[in-house]
C-alpha cells in the first residue's frame, strides 16, 4: 500500500445528512406466516422486524430527491455544490445517470458534475472517499453525496426477509459539523461470486452463505490494514470508541462487532435497519445516522469505526471523529416519525407490488415527486402536491 499523503486539511467531512424509505413496509411477522416460518427466525436469527416495500409510484430516484431535500435544507449555500455522486446498485438505466434527475428536481445550478457510481454496497463509500479528494482538490466546493437502493430477491427465497431500500444524503465539506472523515483507512478487494444482478434482472442473484462468509473474512482483512494504516498500538476497543457497519440484517451486523471486538455493542446503530431492511449503498450511513440520533452519551469527539462491505467485492474499514455540536444538525425526531408514520401493507398487496402490477391502491411517494410513466424505458416524474 502507498504511504497517505499528507494533506494540509485533514478536516473535510460530514456537513449534514438524512435518510428517505418508502411509506410503506411488510412486516416479517406476516411474512413468517405466510412463508410457514418461525417469525424468531426473523425477528432473533437475522433481527429483522419490518421492511419497506416501494409501490409504483417510488423507486431510487424519488427516494434520493427526498432524502437530499432534507440535507439542502441544512445548507445556506447550495450554490457551492459543485458535484452530485449517485452511488446505487440498483439502477434502471445503464447509460443516464439517476443522479441527472436529482440534479434536475432539486434545481441545482448547471455547471454542477453528476454522475453514478457502482460497487454493490461500498459503492457510497467510494463516493464519499472522492467526495472527500474533490473537496481537497477545489477548496469552499461541497459534494452532494447519495446512496439509494432498492433490495429485491426472489419471492420465497432465503433472502426475501432480507429485502428493504432506503437513500440516504449527505453534504461533505471543508467546514462540516457533524464528523470529518480520518485520512487512513483499510481496503480489501477481492473477485468472488456471492452476490449479483445481470442487467435484465429485476432480483440480485446470490449464494448467501458466501456472501456472509466472505463479509466477515474481509473485515478481518480491513481491520489489519486499518490498524497499520492509523498506526493503532492500542487494541481496537479502546482505540475505536463507537461502530457501524453495514447491515444488510442486523444479525450479519452484530456477528462483525463480535468477531472484531469485546467490548462494543452496535445496539442504537441498528434500530432504523431493523425496520428498513437492506437498503445497500445507504445501508452503513442509516447506521450511522440510528447511532448520532439514539446514542445516550455525547458523542463529540469520540472516533466511530465504519465498515462498509460490498459484494463482489470491495470492503474498507475508516473512521469519523464527532464534532462538537453535531445534535444540532440531526432530526431524530422527524426521523422517528417517518418510520412510525409508514402505513403496513398485506402480504396481497406486497405480492402484487413483487409482480409489478399497478393494483387499484392509490400509493403515495415518501417526498414531492413521484415516477408517473415509463415510455419506452424512459422515467418520467412529477412534483406532486398533496
Ligand atoms: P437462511 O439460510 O434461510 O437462514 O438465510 P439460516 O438457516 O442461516 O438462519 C439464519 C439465522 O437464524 C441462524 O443464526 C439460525 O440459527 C437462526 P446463526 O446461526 O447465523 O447465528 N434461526 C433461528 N433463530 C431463532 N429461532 C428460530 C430460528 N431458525 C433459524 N426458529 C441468509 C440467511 C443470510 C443466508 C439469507 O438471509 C440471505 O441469503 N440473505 C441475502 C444475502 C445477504 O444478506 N448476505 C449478507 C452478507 S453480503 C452483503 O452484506 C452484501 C449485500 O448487502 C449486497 C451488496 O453488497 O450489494 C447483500
Amino acid at each position: 500500500m502507498t504511504e497517505q499523503p499528507k494533506f494540509t486539511n485533514s478536516k473535510i467531512g460530514i456537513d449534514a445528512i438524512a435518510f428517505s424509505t418508502s411509506r410503506y413496509f411488510l412486516s416479517l411477522k406476516n411474512l413468517a406466516a405466510h412463508r410457514s416460518v418461525d417469525y424468531r427466525k426473523y425477528s432473533e436469527g437475522i433481527g429483522q422486524l419490518q421492511m419497506s416495500v416501494f409501490p409504483p409510484c417510488e423507486d431510487i430516484v424519488t427516494i434520493a430527491i427526498d432524502a437530499a431535500s432534507k440535507v439542502l435544507e441544512k445548507i445556506s449555500d447550495p450554490d457551492h455544490i459543485d458535484l452530485l455522486i449517485f452511488a446505487t446498485e440498483s439502477s434502471f438505466d445503464i447509460s443516464k445517470s439517476a443522479g441527472i434527475f436529482v440534479h434536475h428536481f432539486l434545481k441545482l445550478k448547471p455547471n454542477c458534475r453528476v454522475f453514478d457510481i457502482k460497487q454493490a454496497c461500498y459503492s457510497t463509500t467510494a463516493a464519499l472517499q472522492m467526495a472527500k479528494s474533490f473537496v481537497q482538490c477545489h477548496p469552499g466546493s461541497k459534494v452532494l453525496v447519495i446512496g439509494s437502493d432498492i433490495v429485491r430477491y426472489s419471492p420465497g427465497s432465503s433472502g426475501e426477509p432480507t429485502q428493504g431500500g432506503a437513500a440516504v444524503a449527505m453534504v461533505i465539506s471543508e467546514t462540516p459539523r457533524i464528523a470529518y472523515i480520518e485520512p487512513f483507512s483499510g481496503v480489501y478487494t477481492t473477485d468472488i461470486a456471492d452476490f449479483w444482478r445481470p442487467v435484465a434482472a429485476t432480483e440480485a442473484k446470490f449464494d448467501g452463505k458466501l456472501s456472509a462468509q466472505s463479509y466477515l473474512r474481509s473485515l478481518g482483512f480491513c481491520l489489519e490494514e486499518y490498524k497499520k494504516q492509523s498506526h493503532c498500538e492500542s487494541n481496537l476497543d479502546s482505540f475505536i470508541d463507537y461502530c457501524c457497519f453495514h447491515a444488510p440484517f442486523n444479525k450479519m451486523a452484530i456477528k462483525a462487532a463480535q468477531q472484531s471486538f469485546r467490548t462494543k455493542d452496535p445496539t442504537d446503530s441498528l434500530i432504523y435497519n431493523a425496520l428498513i431492511g437492506n437498503s445497500c449503498s445507504a445501508s452503513l450511513y442509516i447506521c450511522l445516522i440510528s447511532l448520532l440520533d439514539n446514542c445516550a452519551e455525547n458523542l463529540s469527539g469520540k472516533r466511530i469505526g465504519m465498515y462498509s462491505y460490498g459484494s463482489g467485492c470491495v470492503a474498507e474499514y475508516f473512521s469519523l471523529i464527532v464534532l462538537d455540536g453535531y445534535r444540532n444538525w440531526l432530526n431524530p425526531i422527524e426521523n422517528e416519525e417517518h418510520l412510525e408514520e409508514r402505513e403496513e401493507i398485506s402480504f396481497e398487496e406486497y405480492e402484487e407490488i413483487c409482480s409489478g402490477k399497478k393494483g387499484n391502491k392509490n400509493y403515495k411517494t415518501s417526498g414531492n415527486v413521484a415516477l408517473i410513466e415509463i415510455v419506452e424505458g424512459y422515467r418520467k416524474y412529477q412534483a406532486v402536491i398533496e
